[in-house]
């Protein structure tokens, strides 16, 4: 006797969670819902890039105008995607040679060229905006997306129109050089990351190699405001920013202003105030591999020695996060306590109190699995 064979219903949406996630699931799902950078927008050529974002395991391509961002898995037998080839219109499954394109649809069946494609031999994909040389998406948007263009005009595919991306100060304004930094890999939970972005007394000890004074470590007072997205901060020192050894020297009595914009959940900007109307826009736009790695993309903008290369804009940078990175993967508790019993704070830290506050607010818990 053999029983009657009953179907099983196909799978109409991805698992909730990536099998292997080191998040919290409930925060995860609040994290999942925002935005975030997964790749440089010029190292997206003909072949497929591997990114991970909140352990979702991603593959990207670029099918002529588009960039896809879907989940690096074969709906055929659950190859990655990120072995197989590409041809800038499609990419092949290493497999069984299944190519795929626009809106990750199978395009061609090697082993059956004139048969009928499957309608679900799909790949998930994510939406997709290329913005400050990046190539962002969003794993859970809170709408599902719809095929109406981005209406900022950026370049971008099934873009919900409400879509929120980090503001880049100064990144469209005339007379601004660009440039986005190779991404920076940190083995620290995100909020971690961030938080050093912000921090603003930790210059005459960390950074003295580089642009601080360590004979300089006073904090002045400042106030975090909320903003709609996060919260921002007018921090005025006399801590300058040129680099250690540039002979460069401000105006007796100058204060730099240091105006910090934390875009909740993972992203920063900082505009710097140099003498005579220079500006230097910085974002840390740090994406959450997993709970304990994290992978940071820095667009810079500025408007002073705009003929600079852009490798000695990647150098000074990096070795400005190289300093920050001793200390961030090595506090302790991995994640960035939200109880405000297990911490103990000092004046200078408003903004990382801000950042806390702003985390919890979002629903936010503890982050990491139990
Ligand atoms: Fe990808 Fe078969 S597993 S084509």
């Amino acid at each position: 006797h053999t029983p009657a064979f009953t179907p099983t219903p196909p799978v109409a949406s991805p698992p909730a969670l990536p099998s292997d996630c080191t998040f919290d699931p409930a925060d995860w799902a609040i994290l999942a819902r925002h935005w975030y950078p997964v790749a440089l927008s010029r190292e997206v050529r003909d072949q497929p890039v591997a990114a991970r974002l909140l352990d979702e395991r991603l593959v990207i391509y670029r099918a002529g105008e588009e960039v896809v961002v879907a989940r690096d898995l074969c709906p055929h037998r659950g190859a990655p995607l990120t072995l197989g080839r590409g041809d800038g219109e499609t990419i092949a499954c290493a497999y069984h040679g299944l190519h795929f394109g626009a809106a990750g649809a199978c395009v061609a069946i090697p082993a059956h060229p004139s048969a009928k494609i499957p309608a679900r031999m799909t790949l998930t994909t994510f939406p997709t905006i290329e913005r400050y040389g990046l190539v962002w998406t969003c794993l859970r948007p809170d709408r599902p997306a719809t095929a109406s263009p981005d209406p900022t005009g950026q370049p971008g595919t099934n873009i919900p129109s409400d879509v929120v991306i980090p503001r880049m100060p100064h990144w469209d304004e005339p007379g601004f050089q660009r440039v986005t930094c190779p991404p920076f890999d940190v083995a620290a939970f995100a909020g971690r990351q961030v938080e050093g972005f912000l921090d603003v007394a930790h210059f005459a000890f960390v950074h003295t190699d580089t642009f601080a004074d360590p004979d300089n470590a006073e904090v002045p007072d400042y106030t975090p405001t909320p903003t709609e997205y996060g919260f921002a901060a007018d921090y005025w020192s006399t801590v300058a920013n040129y680099p250690r050894g540039s002979g460069l020297e401000a105006p007796p009595g100058f204060r730099w202003l240091r105006h910090f914009d934390a875009h909740l959940p993972f992203t920063a900007t900082l505009v710097v105030h140099f003498p005579e109307g220079g500006r230097l826009s910085i974002m840390n736009a740090a994406s959450p591999v997993s709970a304990r790695q994290t992978r940071m993309f820095a667009p810079i903008a500025k408007n002073f020695a705009t003929d600079q290369p852009e490798q000695a804009v990647y150098d000074f940078n990096l070795r400005i996060f190289e300093e920050d990175r001793a200390i961030v993967e090595a506090q302790r508790p991995e994640n960035l306590p939200l109880d405000p019993r297990i911490e103990v704070n000092i004046p200078a830290d408003r903004s990382s109190v801000a950042y806390r506050r702003g985390l919890r607010a979002l629903g936010l818990s503890h982050f990491f699995t139990a």
